[in-house]
């Protein structure tokens, strides 16, 4: 069921459930999250059943703030701190050494865990009364659509008999990004809501980490990002402009959508053949096309298109995450 996450009574009775071991829906400023007592093994059992979501793809623990972070991992490099105290609370993630206490369902077994202090203020509520560590994958079935939305969240569940605290659309819309700090090198292991220009402020460089071979992904430094994931069920492409025109017509009288980042003369021309769907107001917004980009995907779906075509974003800010995004959702034939 779902319910107002800004009434107190919601936060108590959330965080009553998370203790006695049931899971809860719930809004951070990335997508939604699909929460448990990251200690609790038989919750964490839950999260992997109810996602369908295989072992060895390790989860994100929340935490309402730093201070919490010495009771879960062993000692954290000066540029992780530096990264935590200018990003938390927010849409980053680290991945460090763990402490025994985390248990192997969490990390798929790994000497790692992923961490993350969120700022969405229902995720803040929820973490401060239930006072532990929430482990919270996206709250979606493994390699489908990322939930932006409470009501999203839910029927992406198939509709559990689970508590979903409602705190309205996320603000940032993609997932956070997650980075791991090695003694030469900052990886980033997903880009997403904290730019990698941004991370390479504090660090100075960065690697970008994400090529998984699709057949291994259990042994790969970053497992959740194999090479297909976050898909709507119609077949989709990411394109550059100059390709379009050829798919298009290669395409012939199928029913196609268009997914760009905003107005533009030269996607315009292109309306008579395709549906057309912004992602934001202006062509270079793409905060905003990141915030819409999940849903706008979701609405799609529900349209019964034969193909949804993405135009590639610029590879900067958050354009490196869209197009990371867009480019693990392509599937189907084109
Ligand atoms: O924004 C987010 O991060 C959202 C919200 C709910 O916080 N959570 C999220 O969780 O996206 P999930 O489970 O969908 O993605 C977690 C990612 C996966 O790519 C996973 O492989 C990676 O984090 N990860 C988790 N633990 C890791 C570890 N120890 N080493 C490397 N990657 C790890
Ligand atoms: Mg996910």
């Amino acid at each position: 069921m779902i319910v107002d996450g800004q009434d107190q009574r919601n936060i108590n009775k959330a965080s009553e459930l998370l203790k006695a071991g049931e899971l809860v829906i719930f809004p951070t400023e990335t997508v939604y999250g699909l929460g448990a007592d990251a200690l609790n093994i038989e919750s964490l059992e839950k999260v992997f059943a109810l996602k369908a979501r295989p072992k060895w793809d390790p989860l994100i623990v929340h935490l309402s703030d730093i201070s919490k972070l010495e009771q879960f991992v062993e000692a954290v490099p000066d540029k992780a701190l530096k990264l935590a105290e200018k990003f938390w609370p927010g849409p980053l993630t680290l991945v460090l050494r763990k402490k025994k206490i985390v248990p192997d369902l969490v990390t798929g077994g790994r000497e790692t865990v992923a961490i993350r202090v969120p700022r969405n203020p229902v995720a803040q509520s929820l973490l401060r009364q239930f006072g532990g560590a929430i482990a919270a994958p996206s709250a979606n079935r493994f390699q489908q659509l990322s939930p932006t939305t409470a009501l999203s969240a839910f029927e992406a569940l198939g509709k559990p008999n689970v508590m979903v605290l409602d705190g309205g659309p996320c603000e940032v819309g993609l997932e956070s990004t997650v980075v791991m700090i090695e003694e030469k090198a900052t990886k980033i292991l997903r880009p997403g809501g904290i730019s990698r220009e941004d991370i390479e402020q504090i660090t100075g460089q960065s690697e970008l980490n994400l090529g998984v071979a699709a057949e291994a992904p259990e042994s790969s430094e970053s497992p959740g990002q194999s090479s297909f994931h976050y898909a709507p069920r119609t077949p989709l492409k990411l394109v550059d402009l100059t390709d379009i025109k050829e798919l298009i017509l290669r395409k012939g009288n199928k029913r196609l959508a268009l997914v760009a980042i905003g107005p533009n003369e030269h996607v315009e021309r292109l309306r008579d053949r395709v549906e057309i769907h912004y992602l934001s107001k202006g062509e270079h917004d793409l905060v905003t096309a990141a915030a819409n980009l999940y849903e706008t995907l979701r609405i799609i779906d529900t349209k019964g298109f034969d193909f949804i075509i993405c135009l590639r974003a610029p590879e900067s800010g958050l354009g490196l995450a869209i197009n990371d995004r867009m480019k693990k959702a392509q599937h189907g034939y084109f």
